[in-house]
C-alpha cells in the first residue's frame, strides 16, 4: 500500500475525494459502490472500484499522451488516483454518437441511430434538481461558466470523443456515449476531471453490439463486474495488468 496522509474532502455516491498534504493534489479512491436511476438502485459489487480506476487511469493518460489537459497523475493503489485538486464545474457534459439510453425516451431517435455530428448535452449536476438538461443560456444566467468556457469544453469534449473512440475501435469497442466533468485547474484552466469509465460511458462490442457498462446493471442484469473486467483486459497492456496484478485483484 502507497501511504499518503489524507483527510476526506468529500464522499460521492461510487467515489471519495481526499485531500493531501499537497494543496494541488487530491488523492480520489473508487469504491465498489453503483448506483443507478437516479439513486433508486443501490449495490455494493466487489472489485468494480478498482477496475474503474484502472480504465479511467489507462484512458486518461492515452487522452494526455494525444494532448488533452487532464487531472492524472499517478495511480497510487489499484483503486486510488492521485490527480490535480480542480475547482469543479457542476456540469455533466454528455457526449453521445449513437442515439441509446433517455435520448430515445424524450426524443424520435431511432435505436441505435448514428448521431452524426455527435450530441453534446450539458446537465445541471444537481440532485435536488434531478440533473436537468440546460442550454447556454441557462448556464451563463446561474453563473455556471461563461460562454468562453462552454466553447472551449465542447472543442475538448469533441477531442476527447475522437481519441476515445478511434483508441477503443481499434480494440473491438464502441464508444456509444460518455459524460465528463470539468474543473479549473490553480492557473484557470479548463482540465477534464472525476472519470472515464464503464459507470459513465457505454461501451458495446463492435460486432454483437452486446453492452460493457452500467446498463448491464440498470437492466437487473448479472455479469456487470465481469464485463467490467473484460474492459480492463481490452484497454491494459499486458504490462500494465501484470503490474497490477489484473488476475488477483
Ligand atoms: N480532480 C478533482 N478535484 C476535486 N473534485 C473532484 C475532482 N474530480 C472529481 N471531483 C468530484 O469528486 C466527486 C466524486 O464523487 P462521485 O462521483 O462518487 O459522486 P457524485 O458525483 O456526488 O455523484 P454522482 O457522480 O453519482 O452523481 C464529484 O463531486 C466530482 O465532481
Ligand atoms: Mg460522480
Amino acid at each position: 500500500m502507497n501511504e499518503i496522509k489524507r483527510e476526506l474532502l468529500y464522499k460521492g455516491k461510487a467515489k471519495d475525494v481526499y485531500k493531501t498534504d499537497n494543496d494541488d493534489e487530491v488523492l480520489i479512491k473508487f469504491r465498489d459502490d453503483i448506483t443507478a436511476l437516479d439513486g433508486g438502485k443501490k449495490d455494493t459489487l466487489s472489485k468494480k472500484g478498482a477496475y474503474n480506476a484502472l480504465i479511467s487511469s489507462k484512458l486518461f493518460s492515452v487522452l494526455e499522451d494525444n494532448g488533452v489537459d487532464t487531472q492524472f497523475l499517478n495511480l497510487v493503489n489499484v483503486d486510488e488516483m492521485l490527480t490535480k485538486s480542480l475547482d469543479m464545474i457542476p456540469l455533466e457534459v454528455i457526449c453521445r454518437n449513437i442515439a441509446a439510453g433517455s435520448l430515445l425516451k424524450k426524443y424520435p431517435f431511432e435505436k441505435n441511430q448514428e448521431l452524426v455530428p455527435p450530441i453534446i448535452q450539458f446537465d445541471y449536476k444537481n440532485d435536488e434538481f434531478h440533473d436537468p438538461m440546460l442550454n447556454d443560456s441557462i448556464i451563463i444566467a446561474l453563473g455556471i461558466a461563461t460562454q468562453d468556457d462552454l466553447d472551449n469544453i465542447r472543442t475538448i469534449t469533441l477531442k476527447i470523443n475522437e481519441v476515445l473512440s478511434n483508441f477503443l475501435k481499434e480494440r473491438g469497442l464502441l464508444l456509444v456515449d460518455f459524460k465528463l466533468e470539468f474543473g479549473f485547474d490553480k492557473d484557470s484552466n479548463i482540465v477534464l476531471g472525476d472519470e472515464i469509465s464503464p459507470d459513465t460511458t457505454r461501451l458495446w462490442d463492435a460486432d454483437t453490439l452486446d453492452n460493457f457498462d452500467k446498463d448491464i446493471y440498470r437492466k437487473g442484469e448479472d455479469g456487470v463486474v465481469d464485463a467490467y473486467k473484460k474492459v480492463v483486459n481490452i484497454v491494459l497492456t499486458s504490462e500494465e495488468k501484470d503490474k497490477w496484478n489484473v488476475d488477483n485483484i
